[in-house]
């Protein structure tokens, strides 16, 4: 048997399902950051208030881990799982990858978070109830717990990108896989953009402060904490660009969104303002002002950084081997990972994939459009929605009236070579080349993908057939009386 190892596609017909995971993140990246850097805060408020034997910093401590429990820690914990349950559908092969290098890294890395929830419960309950110096010992062990959540997490990001060393492709290793110039550069920027999180969030809390001294205090050391840290992530996001892989700046020149460098720009340039402002004017520091920054860095700031970073590792999903729509593209021999391709150069995509439907295994004139559809579901959706809307949709690529031989043109010469740098290489039979561009051609002129046209009049006709049935019964439950009468 030439079976690969492919799940059921997940398609997401209004965003794709590459959007859903970016929402997911960008929501986790802003809670996880912040309250990291919030723990580091924490720990130098609380040292210095045991030094100087200041109630007013507890109570600032106290008042801003309360906020933290009860939006970031929530927020946190929920999208935290909704990561790993929108990308195991999402990328089931991709997610495999990371769990087989780094599995036991995440398990350390949920002891640290174990200790870093029971932490902040206590870094906020007690406030008053230790004295200064334990309490202060508590929010050392809280900051560095945190800190360790976001290392080994950052890792594993970059090994997303690229593995840490290429001798990791072939000797294996998880340090190799671990350890790169990318992992130390991205795990500096992060920690800079959170503590900018951090101080922004905390505007929230400073604007509830009553004491007027005690206010400019906290804002004037926010202030100095955000504009410092967001001078250094900018330098470091220069930097962390010189460390990933030269495709990856390909795609970022030529195919990142317009918007993206300006809103970058702006949003570091508004952050830096919104520091100056709160810093010389503490007044003007209310909730609705420190809230809408936060809500302009997740927008502006945070949705354009994730959706790039995701954008710049095409063709790849994770560590250069696992493509974006599942497939293993290259030899891993220190993994005892074999490349995919030459299985389905062999026997094609729709026999390889163990979940294609007996009916569509072969090409026929009957099921053209059909196989069609499902080889672009399979080889494209997870980076193109063959439908209207969501991401990358391929009707937008496609002159209106484009022929079929045109398209097998195309799809042979660009799609099945691997030619085209921020694409897969999906091989496929003639036959396949042909089913494809027939719904291709077909989706161009605006017809609806089969599949889910399919769907939508089986479901419909279900709902008919239970309103039927309802109605129905209604009439016999109004007509029994009459007749037991
Ligand atoms: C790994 C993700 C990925 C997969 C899988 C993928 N593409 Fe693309 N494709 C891209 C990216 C990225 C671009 C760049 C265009 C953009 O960003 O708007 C692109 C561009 C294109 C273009 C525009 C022309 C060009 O050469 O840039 C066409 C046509 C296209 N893809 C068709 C397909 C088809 C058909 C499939 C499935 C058989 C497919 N792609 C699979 C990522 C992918």
């Amino acid at each position: 048997m030439d079976l690969i190892s492919l799940y059921p596609t997940w398609y997401e017909p209004a965003v794709g399902s590459g959007w859903v995971v970016a929402l997911i993140a960008t929501f986790h990246v802003l809670a996880s950051h912040t309250s990291v850097g919030a723990a580091l805060l924490f720990a130098y408020l609380s040292h210095k208030a045991y030094r100087e034997d200041r109630d007013d910093l507890l109570d600032f401590v106290k008042k801003y881990g309360l906020f933290l429990l009860v939006f970031t820690y929530v927020a946190g914990s929920i999208t935290g799982p909704g990561i790993w349950y929108s990308t195991t559908v999402a990328s089931p092969n991709g997610i495999g990858a990371l769990i087989h290098s780094f599995v036991w890294k995440w398990a350390t890395e949920w002891v640290f978070f174990v200790i870093e929830v029971v932490g902040v419960y206590m870094i906020v309950y007690l406030v008053g109830r230790v004295d200064k110096k334990t309490h202060m010992k508590i929010s050392v062990i809280f900051g560095i717990a945190s800190l360790a959540t976001m290392v080994i997490i950052v890792g594993i990001l970059s090994f997303m990108m690229v593995p840490g060393k290429e001798i990791w492709f072939e000797e294996g290793g998880y340090l190799n896989g671990f350890y790169g110039t990318n992992t130390f550069i991205q795990t500096g920027m992060r920690m800079a953009f959170m503590f900018t999180m951090t101080a922004v969030v905390g505007g929230i809390v400073v604007a509830g402060i009553k004491d007027v001294a005690f206010k400019k205090e906290m804002a004037r050391k926010l202030g100095w904490l955000g504009i410092i840290s967001t001078l250094i992530g900018a330098a470091m996001l220069q930097w962390y660009l010189t460390s990933v892989p030269d495709q990856a700046l390909l795609v970022m020149e030529n195919r990142l969104p317009d918007y993206f460098v300006p809103s970058i720009v702006a949003v570091l340039a508004g952050t830096l303002a919104y520091f100056i402002i709160t810093m010389l004017q503490p007044k003007t520091l209310v909730a609705g002002f420190a809230g809408f920054m936060t809500i302009t860095i997740l927008v502006a700031g945070l949705w354009p950084e994730e959706t790039a970073r995701e954008s710049m590792r095409k063709p790849w999903v994770a560590g250069q081997y696992v493509y974006s729509n599942q497939v293993i593209g290259r030899d891993v021999p220190g993994m005892d990972i074999k490349s995919q391709l030459p299985t389905i150069e062999k026997v094609g995509i729709l026999k390889a994939h163990p979940f294609t439907p007996d009916e569509l295994k072969e090409v026929n004139d009957s099921n053209l459009i059909q196989t069609g559809e499902y080889i672009a579901m399979v080889y494209c959706s997870n980076c193109h929605s063959p439908s209207e809307t969501g991401i990358r949709p391929l009707h937008r690529y496609f002159p209106d009236g484009v022929t079929q031989a045109r398209m097998e043109k195309y799809v042979k010469g660009a799609l099945t070579t691997g030619n085209i740098a921020y694409m897969p290489k999906m091989p496929m039979l003639d036959s396949e080349v042909k089913a494809l561009s027939a719904f291709l051609v077909m989706n161009n002129e605006g017809g609806q993908p089969a599949v889910v046209a399919a769907i939508k009049q089986e479901v419909d006709a279900r709902n008919r057939a239970l309103a039927e049935k309802q109605a129905q019964d209604k009439v016999a439950s109004l007509t029994l009386p009459q007749e037991v009468k």
